[in-house]
């Protein structure tokens, strides 16, 4: 039995149709369907050609993938040689004067001769493919091998999906199409980090990336490689009606499904070519995919057969470069910085290196995990990449240059001991990495220099000690002039101090003193959320004071104790018990005592006593921070009332997302409704 015409006209639609999508997707980047519409015709397609095999088609959107691995590469011999370009190394605008000049002598053009018209484009760091159709199916795909002969990579190539495996509507019975194969930056990271997990080589670049994937000999690893292509010429071509320039061809070939750089330009002239040079290096950084420079190729193809070539160059095109993102250098040593937040990072220190327009001595290594994953050692050559603005980073080591085993760089063994454990190279104080962390931190919150500004901004904000009138610029000359170090400082703080300084008058001077005394008067909770302890915000500050009812009992608490609390896991009683474990911490909060600084304490007493006694609330919808029962508790430790239902006796609703009927309730009675943020304000101030 044959397949009935409805089946094979559908299955024609589908094909057409995948491929239509296939295309707005990954070359477009304009998704016409939700990926699960698009697996269900995929799917409809591959039971159709599997009932019906007289159906199948090698050019179908379900043959992407296919065949065994090969033993190796056929050798395939180019009819049109695959050449290569001049580069311009001069990566001013110079290069540009000079290409149109040598364009312009060529041509026997004089001062009296109009400007040359170029189309140009971006230089793509991939490799080189030449794709060959033959009435418009996708029939051989080669690399560029020695320019003569390449190698047959077609089972690979067919698995990228931006490359459509046949050509829609009408095609010349030859035509190849000659353009790059590269990946994506976003694509190579999620990449390297799957080749990670699974124990995998990762790799140095885009490039390498794309290179050794196209080389693979098992297309069926091919096909989990995110390969992409940009076409930017042509080889042999037979039965096409040639336009008249390169921009005219870029045109057809976009018109005919292969995808193109959006980034061209059609320009006139040396300064014409020297803008694009401009601009393109100023999107550089922003593109998702990097680039070497920018090519320009004198337009009228008619010119491009006057000029003709040297040696295997063709003496209309020119690359022009930029300052190369990478280098390899070699790295001298490992520091260790520690950050506003008390982040211990390590810092590479390199030999000077000139890359990305800059010449580079440090770069960032992020955490130990990260030098663990690319395995760079001291003494390593390491390639440097430095990309726009963005700090410079180290890429990996050149392992094939490593002389001899180095050891393995180890960050907290790195650090300066105390009592026997790592320590902060700025303060001293212990430095601790929880098991779930990537970065080592120092426990000092309240007393590193490298964490004052950062720790008193916080210990004076609003929600913490509420000091108003000390902000950041405030906070940056009293620190730089080393007027205050640790918060009891500010308690220190005269008016001679203060009025020296930058737009501070008498007045604003006795204005802070004042906020800064009555500051002294606080509650337990805004006190431990004015530490700083990392990972105790607000809510577990509060639930802290609840539970433990005064500060000598919360720092006295070992883990398992602190972890009674609500919400507080493993995690953040380490932070809570490493905070207080430092000693100079806690001699930075018995100072605070001494310098008058009083909180409430006792039992779960309501802080704001009576305030809200008899007040009726009602919790609807989900509050951001605070579990229903967190914030339950919370009233009724102020003295209010939880109710179910919205009635006239209703004094105030707590509204967080989704909120449904109660609400629209409240608002047809008056009632006042307030969110999270409110409800914290309202218990705080008491009112
Ligand atoms: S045209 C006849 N255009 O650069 C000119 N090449 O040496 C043939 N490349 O590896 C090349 N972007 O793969 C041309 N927009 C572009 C290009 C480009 C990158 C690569 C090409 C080859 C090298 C040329």
């Amino acid at each position: 039995m044959s397949p009935d015409p409805a089946i094979i006209e559908r299955t024609g639609w589908l094909r057409a149709e995948l491929a239509r999508h296939e295309h707005a997707y990954y070359v477009l980047d304009a998704p016409t369907i939700p990926d699960a519409e698009y697996d269900r015709l995929y799917r409809e397609l591959e039971d159709i050609e599997t009932t019906w095999p007289e159906l199948a088609s090698p050019d179908s959107p379900t043959r992407r993938v296919g065949g065994k691995p090969l033993a190796q590469f056929r050798a395939v011999r180019h009819r049109v040689p695959m050449l290569s370009i001049r580069t311009e190394t001069d990566t001013e605008e110079s290069g540009a004067f000079a290409f149109d000049a040598r364009v312009r002598r060529e041509l026997g053009f004089d001062e009296s001769d109009p400007a040359v018209e170029y189309a140009a484009e971006l230089k793509f760091d991939g490799l080189a493919m030449s794709l060959r159709y033959e009435h418009g199916v996708l029939v051989q795909a080669a690399t560029r091998g020695d320019g003569e002969t390449g190698e047959d990579v077609t089972a690979n190539v067919r698995t990228v999906r931006a490359i459509p495996l046949r050509l829609p509507g009408d095609a010349p019975p030859v035509l190849e199409v000659r353009g790059e194969i590269y990946m994506r930056r976003d694509d190579f990271d999620t990449l390297n980090a799957s080749q990670m997990a699974a124990g995998e080589k990762v790799f140095v670049n885009p490039r390498n990336a794309a290179a050794g994937s196209i080389r693979q000999l098992d297309p069926g690893i091919a096909a989990r490689r995110p390969l992409r292509f940009f076409a930017y010429g042509l080889g042999e071509v037979d039965g096409w009606d040639l336009p008249a320039t390169h921009a005219g061809v870029l045109d057809a070939l976009a018109a005919h499904g292969l995808p193109v750089c959006e980034h061209r330009a059609v320009l006139v002239g040396a300064a014409g070519l020297a803008q694009f040079h401009t601009r393109m290096g100023a999107l550089r950084a922003s593109l998702a995919f990097d680039i070497d420079g920018v090519v320009y190729k004198v337009n009228a193809l008619a010119l491009q057969r006057q000029l003709g070539f040297v040696t295997r160059e063709p003496r209309w095109a020119v690359a022009h470069k930029y300052p190369a993102q990478e280098a390899v250098t070699r790295l001298r040593g490992i520091e260790v910085q520690v950050g506003r937040t008390g982040a211990v990072t390590p810092v590479a220190r390199l030999e000077p290196i000139f890359v990305g327009g800059v010449t580079v001595t440090n770069a960032t290594l992020h955490n130990q995990d990260e030098i663990d994953r690319k395995d760079v050692r001291i003494g390593d050559w390491v390639v440097v990449r430095r990309a726009g603005d963005v700090i410079p980073e180290i890429v990996g080591p050149v392992v094939d240059r490593r002389e001899h085993d180095l050891p393995r760089f180890d960050l907290l063994a790195s650090l300066p001991l105390r009592d026997g454990l790592p320590a902060c190279p700025v303060c001293g104080s212990h430095v601790v990495r929880g098991e779930d962390e990537a970065v080592a931190r120092c426990t000092g919150g309240l007393y590193c220099p490298a964490q004052r500004k950062q720790a008193l901004l916080h210990f004076a904000g609003r929600r913490a000690m509420d000091i108003e009138g000390l902000g950041d610029k405030l906070v940056e000359q009293l620190v730089d002039a080393a007027i205050v170090k640790t918060p009891v400082d500010i308690y220190r703080l005269g008016i001679l101090a203060l009025a020296n300084l930058e737009r501070m008058g008498e007045k604003s001077a006795q204005n802070l003193l004042a906020a800064i005394d009555s500051s002294r008067n606080t509650t337990l909770s805004r006190f431990i959320f004015a530490l700083g302890i990392r990972n105790v915000g607000e809510a577990t500050a509060r639930d802290l004071a609840l539970h433990f009812g005064s500060l000598d009992a919360v720092m006295a608490a070992d883990a398992d104790r602190l972890q009674q609390v609500p919400d507080v896991g493993p995690v953040v009683a380490k932070c809570i018990v490493d905070f207080f474990a430092e000693a100079h911490n806690r001699e930075v909060i018995e100072q605070l005592r001494a310098a008058g600084v009083r909180w409430e304490e006792g039992a779960p007493a309501p802080i704001a006593a009576g305030a809200h006694a008899g007040k009726t609330f009602v919790l609807t919808g989900t509050l951001p921070t605070m579990t229903r029962d967190e914030a339950k508790a919370l009233i009724e430790s102020h003295g209010g009332k939880v109710a179910g239902s919205v009635s006239k006796k209703t004094d105030y609703v707590v509204a967080g997302a989704d909120a449904g009927s109660k609400l629209a309730k409240a608002e047809s009675l008056g009632i006042d409704i307030i969110d999270e943020a409110g409800l914290l304000a309202l218990l705080d101030r008491g009112d």
